[in-house]
């Protein structure tokens, strides 16, 4: 039995891709398709339901993206978002205009009183924060339709005719600044539907393998794999599908943590792929030594990397695919143009064009990090690589502050892995975001077994923080924090002084450096 599917047709908005990752939280298959598609398609397709996205246009202007009215008789149910909820309401009638004066242009969080007894908001509060973002107004609704949701300002936030199951928010459901907003999405999807729910992680997996098989036919396929979550993902995803067409070219450079290049690579141990681990660890610290400055690491690593990277893909020669861990938000974040750089992030991702390839493939193109996550975990990735937190690119090269050693390394190594043993045995790791040490440079005076000391002072950094982009500290209790503290001191030699970092970003970053 083929999944049942939902249908997203996409009018430029800029949560479409969320839009989609809401529809399948509920179980449920959707894509998203251009609103170009047309009615044959759309026949042809069958969706059980389709949902008009938001976009930046005005549908009174003759220019904007417009559907055939004739989409409204085919008898399946429409919840249409913001541009795409007076689309439907200029469709069958009703009348957009630009709103008269400002109370009636509405954006951000709005307290918005639903009418509980329409199918969207059945079993829901009769009041909440919805996020809005509309500047036209419904100066008249469609015959046939109610009102089903207003705010102080606009009488008509939401519309609906639950007879032919037309629905329209002028708000987001998608976000989640929206209070209930998913289970307003779940009522369109089971409520008017009539969905059932068929659609897994495990059926993305499955579709997944079977269209990479029918792309890359008998082709060679070449990923760098960082022993990241992405490109983890996607090295098991393609080896699942392709095999030993598949090469996974693994750069170790020696700045990672303890035991990880072991452990990504046991990990790949059950696909029988070609997996290609370059101990490069000489070659970095070599191109690093005596190199202070944090961009000039950066620099050096992303440098190396790409050159290490070459030197492999020529021995393979020309492969027809190069393919990459890409995942939506990066997809996004690429799309927005360039913020001020506070630091050059460096991915494996975006490799320029000195491998001899025909194609780039992305296969999580599509998929939110938690999404990526629990397809890791349907592949069977283990636990260790599916819910690692995030690792920067240049490694423990830009949390050795100051010139980088391999024995400085080494320190790191050990302090690093002590911190996050205690974190795991306290049953804490799901209350940071990132957790991990930093060598300072500076030394200080202790005292050891009657001893003076002259040695490094260790700095722990733990933060919370849904976007990265803003972060909180984390309130380690203090019990944990001691005992990390007297562990590392005991066990790790040269290190007699632990800090624990409690500036939040901004002003400070994540990292160090
Ligand atoms: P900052 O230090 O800028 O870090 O607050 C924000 C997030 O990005 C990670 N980070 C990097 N990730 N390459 C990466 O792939 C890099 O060069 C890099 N620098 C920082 C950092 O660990 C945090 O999650």
């Amino acid at each position: 039995m083929p999944n049942q599917k939902v249908l997203v047709l996409d009018f430029g908005g800029q949560y479409n891709q969320l839009i989609a990752r809401r529809v399948r939280e509920c179980s449920v298959y959707c894509e998203v398709k251009p609103y170009t598609m047309t009615l044959d398609e759309i026949r042809a397709w069958s969706p059980i339901g389709i949902i008009f996205t938001g976009g930046p246009n005005s549908v009174y202007d003759p220019a904007a993206p417009h559907i055939d009215p004739e989409i409204f008789t085919l008898g399946v149910p429409i919840l249409g978002i913001c541009y795409g909820c007076q689309l439907l309401a200029q469709g069958l009638g009703g009348l957009v205009t630009p709103a008269q004066d400002d109370s009636a242009r509405e954006y951000g969080k709005t307290e918005t009183f639903y009418d509980t007894s329409c199918r969207l908001f059945a079993g829901l509060p009769s009041e909440g924060i919805s996020w809005m973002s509309h500047g036209d107004y419904m100066a008249r609704i469609p015959a046939g339709f109610t009102l089903a949701a207003h705010s102080a300002a606009c009488p008509n936030v939401a519309i609906c005719d639950e007879e032919r199951g037309f629905y329209g928010v002028q708000f987001h459901p998608e976000v989640n600044h929206t209070e209930n907003g998913l289970a307003m999405i779940r009522n369109f999807l089971y409520g008017v539907c009539g969905a059932v729910g068929d659609w897994t992680m495990g059926d993305f997996m499955k579709e997944s393998v079977a269209a990479i098989r029918a792309k890359v036919g008998s082709g060679k396929v070449l990923l760098a794999l960082s022993g990241g979550v992405d490109s983890s993902v996607a090295a098991a995803l393609l080896a699942e599908a392709v095999g030993s067409q598949l090469t996974c070219v693994f750069v170790d450079h020696g700045l990672m943590r303890k035991d990880e290049g072991d452990e990504v690579e046991a990990a790949f141990a059950p696909w029988d792929i070609n997996f290609v681990r370059v101990d490069a660890e000489k070659r970095f610290l070599a191109r690093l030594a005596g190199v202070t400055e944090p961009e000039r690491k950066r620099k050096i690593i992303g440098e190396e990397f790409i050159r290490v990277f070459e030197e492999e893909g020529k021995k393979i020669g020309r492969v027809d695919y190069l393919a990459q861990g890409t995942i939506y938000p990066d997809v996004i974040e690429s799309g927005l143009g360039s913020a001020a750089t506070i630091k050059s992030h460096h991915n494996v991702g975006g490799l320029p064009d000195f491998v001899d390839f025909r194609e780039i493939i992305e296969p999580l193109r599509l998929l939110f990090k938690d999404e990526v996550r629990s397809l890791g975990r349907e592949l069977g990735l283990p636990d260790y690589l599916v819910n690692r937190q995030p690792f920067p690119g240049p490694g423990l090269a830009i949390r050795v502050i100051g010139d980088i050693t391999k024995e400085k390394l080494d320190l790191l190594r050990e302090a690093d892995y002590i911190f996050r043993d205690e974190i795991a045995k306290a049953g804490l790791e799901g209350e940071m975001s990132q957790y991990f040490a930093v060598l300072t440079n500076m030394r200080s005076v202790g005292v050891q077994g009657d001893s003076r000391t002259y040695d490094y002072t260790l700095a722990l950094r733990s933060v919370t923080t849904s976007d990265f982009m803003t972060a909180d500290w984390t309130r380690i209790p203090y019990p944990t924090l001691d005992r990390v503290s007297t562990r590392i001191v005991n066990e790790v030699p040269h290190i007699n002084r632990i800090v624990y970092d409690i500036t939040s970003k901004p002003p400070a970053t994540i990292e160090w450096e």
